[in-house]
């Protein structure tokens, strides 16, 4: 995919996939908000290029449909915060409610969708499902640094219907660059540290970095 670096995004209603997936307290605030921080520069992008900015995320793992405590609008204060503007909040990712919020925005707003996981076909990687988010958009950028090894539908699938107008955010741009930077040619010696909550999901990442790293150090969550 290319990068939005060089392109102007002027005019154009911009799907952007993030990772919102950000951890929050049992008054469900947020306790660590860098995601969302480092998501800023590829919707400041938009903004400052005269788009509108479609934010969709997944957050937490939901069972089957709503949850409160799984909602993206326990985000839309602090990106508001951040981005230092308002932020609209479209209560479904899909459908004709969200297209209605769509067209209502002019160039340089940005409007936050609802959590892709309340609906089971965005793990499930369901084309229907893929179809109907990339209705939302003219061009789809994937910033989910944190989601891009889920072939989901947002993730994924969604691709096949932006054959010419699919890109990476500034954000994984800058992590594949430097991840390519640190494993084509290292600087001896070459250290690894891993952490995370869910260190089954990072078995491979480790299984790949045995015969490229000197040392490897593996923290919690
Ligand atoms: C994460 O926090 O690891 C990512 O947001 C992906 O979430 P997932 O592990 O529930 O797919
Ligand atoms: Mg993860």
């Amino acid at each position: 995919m290319k990068n939005i670096r060089d392109i102007s995004l002027k005019n154009k209603k911009v799907l952007i996939r993030v990772d919102f997936n950000v951890p929050l307290d049992k008054n469900l605030n947020i306790t660590d908000d860098s995601r969302i921080r480092s998501s800023l520069p590829t919707i400041k992008k938009v903004i400052a290029d005269g788009g509108r900015a479609i934010i969709m995320s997944h957050l937490g793992r939901p069972k089957n449909g709503f949850e409160e405590k799984f909602s993206l609008k326990h985000t839309l204060k602090r990106l508001s915060e951040l981005l230092k503007t308002k932020v609209r909040f479209s209560p479904d990712c899909i459908g004709e409610n969200t297209l209605a919020d769509i067209y209502k925005m002019e160039n340089g707003d940005v409007l936050l969708l609802e959590n892709l996981r309340f609906y089971s076909q965005e793990k499930a990687g369901d084309n229907s499902f893929a179809k109907q988010l990339a209705a939302l958009g003219d061009i789809y950028v994937n910033d989910a640094f944190g989601t891009v090894h889920r072939a989901h539908a947002s993730t994924a699938i969604i691709t096949n219907y932006f054959p010419n107008n699919k890109y990476f955010g500034l954000l994984l741009n800058n992590e594949i660059s430097s991840l390519e930077k640190a494993l084509k040619n290292p600087k001896r010696p070459f250290t690894a540290v891993i952490g995370g909550a869910k260190i089954t999901g990072k078995i491979d990442v480790i299984t790949s970095l045995l015969d490229k790293v000197d040392n490897l150090i593996i923290g919690g969550g």
